[in-house]
């Protein structure tokens, strides 16, 4: 699937529930992750694809490790803790960094791709990662949230800050 980039404007629209758990779902997630790793990415969220529904996609090693994938439907942020500054890009904001001030531990109700009903409690790089993707069902961007824009060399990307 394509990337939507900044200003379209599906990425500024709030997104709604999914209701159903069918196949149709399981296919597009199927989808979603294909295109996140193709990106380069480590999380996706269905409006950056032009679909406003609750659902994201994280893996927070970027395709080394299948295991770290994290699919979730119709998440909800119950519990912040903390505080952290994070560096971070967008897939439909490529070429800027910015700094954002994130919680830094959250604990996130969500739904699994077969409508099993979890919660997560996570820390540091993966808390950051399901904010940021939390915030595009929201029609929110990491651009909102800084109060400096860098323009960053693609090459110059370090591992641990690479784009959402
Ligand atoms: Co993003």
């Amino acid at each position: 699937m394509e990337i939507l980039r900044s200003p379209d404007k599906a990425l500024r629209q709030k997104s709604e529930d999914i209701s159903f758990f069918d196949d149709f779902l399981r296919m597009f997630v199927d989808l979603m992750v294909e295109t996140m790793y193709e990106g380069g990415g480590v999380g996706l969220a269905a409006p950056q694809v032009g679909v406003n529904r609750n659902v994201i996609v994280i893996d927070p090693t970027g395709g080394d490790d299948s295991s770290a994938l994290k699919v979730m439907i119709n998440p909800k942020i119950i519990t912040r803790r903390g505080s952290i500054e994070s560096e971070e890009g967008c897939l439909s904001v490529p070429g800027f960094r910015g700094t954002v001030t994130r919680s830094e531990s959250v604990d996130v109700e969500y739904f699994t791709q077969t409508g099993e009903k979890q919660t997560l409690t996570a820390t540091g790089f993966l808390a950051i990662i399901i904010q940021h993707e939390i915030d595009h069902l929201h029609g929110i961007l990491f651009v909102d949230r800084v109060s400096s824009l860098k323009i960053t060399p693609k090459k110059k990307v370090k591992a641990a800050e690479k784009t959402a």
